[in-house]
């Protein structure tokens, strides 16, 4: 591996930076690299590139040094050079207007700096929630052998008997709050054990569907998107996944032989077999259209009803992630999937899923937590998309998190123009609303101010939530949180900030939602929505500069993974 005279452009060799002369480029990349100590044995080895995502703004990879340097130490001991690069890291509840509007920038600096830089190979660490997309996605559009270190799921804490976990007891608790059955002391102290270690949330939420789906895309190694962030497991995974780079680097394992129609197929299998979150659809359909793949949502239901939920994980059940990991993680679930997968495959260890499966019978499985196939925790998958004239583009529902008894419903909207108004009145006594009207929020899509935050979990009205309401439809363009619960109707595309149908609904309208149907239709005229349409300005903000002017200008729509336009391969 330290052969120096190999033509093949490689290690520190590899994109040299243009000064009119390759030697002389050369020989000033390695005097400057001497300068940080290596001997010639070491520039002479191949470079494995290591994203570093910490940050004090991101509480979930607080870990994130620890397991760089076991990765380091993988690479070195298989023979390669380990540099870690910084990139930008996106800590959830630090990101304002939300993370989502940087996901994108993350992919970016991602990729430009997997290409710019010399490497073979790249090790991804990361894990809160925008991260791993942003981080595929990067990979996916950089195309050089990628391996995925995520960072892992939070322990949960135990407080007066009670197990908490971030971040689906984060709301259920704070609902308690907020109808009046808790007090300002109590939460208060429920605020404190909610996230006490290093890690991603606690439960199945866009952070821990997003490991699961890496893992299912072969992007991971076998077995380890569900160690907790803070087991020995992990540091022992993170120093396999450096010495698997070099493997990937020679065996030319790119992102693009991984990720393919197939294995997005699978990854979808996983995220309705999961009860995974409806954020995971977005973030998988940009990831895919990164190698030119396209996830239909028509495509999505048909798996959907095919794909039944075996994981009894919160929100949709009632375990957490290393209850998870205990019971035999991503693997176990892969092998109760088997006959629905495909199974030829390759993953980053160069065998096929096939291959993998075969290796890992006989393992114990937790079947409280992970069912088996005939035996499921729900029958169908817990997504589902909807179609119809509120929603042409469509829309998504968690239903594996919902309410089925308010799956089949024509009802009053009543409307909330934006979040400001919807903050403004959503509690105001003398708010015009029965448990059994439909709540809509406008005006947080993509292309809206709020540039679709995880808002879409609208909050019961507090005289609603006083009286002892814990559900009712609730229809946005916004997102939702991977944690949360509730009938709640995501990504209405198109939004109505750009003039979507959803833009003209008025308080009084009815609005029919059948789920068994796949509609969600505004029941007004034709003539009437004209006479709205003219009189209604759109929302869209229009920024004239930075980044707020690139992301306005080039940003799709939900059911394009909200990428930017120019970034689809
Ligand atoms: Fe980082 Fe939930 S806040 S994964």
């Amino acid at each position: 591996m330290a052969d120096d005279n190999n033509d093949e452009p490689r290690g520190l060799r590899r994109g040299l930076t243009n000064y009119g002369d390759r030697d002389f480029s050369l020989y000033l990349r390695r005097s400057f690299a001497r300068s940080m100590g290596y001997s010639t044995d070491m520039l002479n080895r191949p470079v494995v590139g290591i994203t570093n995502t910490h940050s004090g703004f991101n509480n979930c990879h607080r870990h994130l040094p620890e397991l760089v340097e076991a990765v380091k130490r993988g690479v070195l001991a298989a023979g390669g050079l380990p540099l870690e690069f910084p990139t930008i890291s996106l800590g959830e509840p630090y990101l304002s207007p939300t993370s989502l509007m940087f996901r994108n920038l993350m992919s970016m600096d991602t990729e430009e700096m997997i290409r710019a830089q010399p490497m073979d190979a790249v090790v991804l660490v990361g894990g809160c929630d925008k991260t791993v997309p942003a981080q595929l996605m990067g990979a996916a559009s950089a195309d050089l052998p990628a391996v995925y270190l995520l960072a892992g799921p939070m322990l949960t804490h135990r407080q007066d008997g009670e197990r908490l976990g971030a971040c689906t007891d984060c709301r259920r608790w704070w609902g308690e709050y907020r109808g009046g059955r808790i007090d300002k002391a109590r939460i208060e102290q429920i605020e404190g054990g909610l996230a006490t270690t290093a890690g991603t949330c606690a439960v199945m939420g866009t952070a821990s569907t997003m490991a699961c789906i890496t893992e299912a895309l072969g992007l991971a190694l076998p077995g380890t998107a569900a160690i907790p962030a803070v087991h020995a497991a992990r540091l022992r995974a993170a120093e396999a996944s450096g010495m698997q780079a070099l493997a990937a680097a020679r065996q030319d394992l790119r992102p693009s032989r991984l990720i393919t129609a197939r294995s997005v197929e699978n990854a979808l299998r996983v995220l309705l077999a999961v009860g995974g979150s409806t954020n995971a659809v977005i973030h998988l359909t940009a990831v895919a259209r990164r190698v030119g793949i396209d996830v239909s949502l028509d495509r999505l239901n048909t798996l959907s009803d095919e794909t039944p939920v075996l994981v009894n994980l919160k929100p949709s059940g009632s375990h957490y992630m290393e209850d998870f990991f205990a019971a035999g993680g991503v693997g176990a679930l892969l092998r109760e999937l088997k006959p629905l997968l495909h199974l030829d495959g390759l993953t980053i260890t160069g065998e096929t899923l096939e291959q993998r499966l075969a290796a890992e019978t006989g393992t114990w499985v937790d079947r409280d937590v992970i069912r088996p196939l005939d035996d499921p925790y729900e029958p169908v998958g817990g997504l589902v998309a909807l179609f119809g004239s509120l929603a042409p583009g469509g829309a998504i529902l968690k239903r594996s998190a919902a309410d089925a008894g308010l799956f089949e419903k024509d009802a009053r909207a009543v409307v909330f123009a934006s979040l400001e108004d919807l903050a403004a009145r959503v509690d105001d006594p003398d708010l015009d609303i029965s448990a059994d009207d439909i709540m809509v929020l406008q005006n947080a899509g993509p292309r809206s101010a709020a540039a679709m935050p995880e808002a879409g979990y609208l909050p019961i009205p507090k005289k609603l939530a006083q009286a002892g309401l814990k559900d009712m439809v609730r229809i946005s363009d916004a997102r939702m949180s991977g944690t949360a619960f509730g009938t709640i109707v995501l990504h209405v595309t198109p939004e109505a900030a750009i003039g979507g149908p959803l833009a003209y609904v008025r308080t009084g309208d009815r609005i029919r939602l059948s789920v068994k149907n796949r509609r969600l239709d505004l029941l007004v005229d034709e003539a009437t929505l004209a006479q709205r349409r003219a009189a209604t300005p759109l929302a869209a903000t229009a920024p004239t500069r930075g980044y707020a002017k690139l992301y306005a200008d080039h940003v799709t729509q939900a059911d394009q993974g909200v990428d930017f336009d120019f970034l689809g391969s």
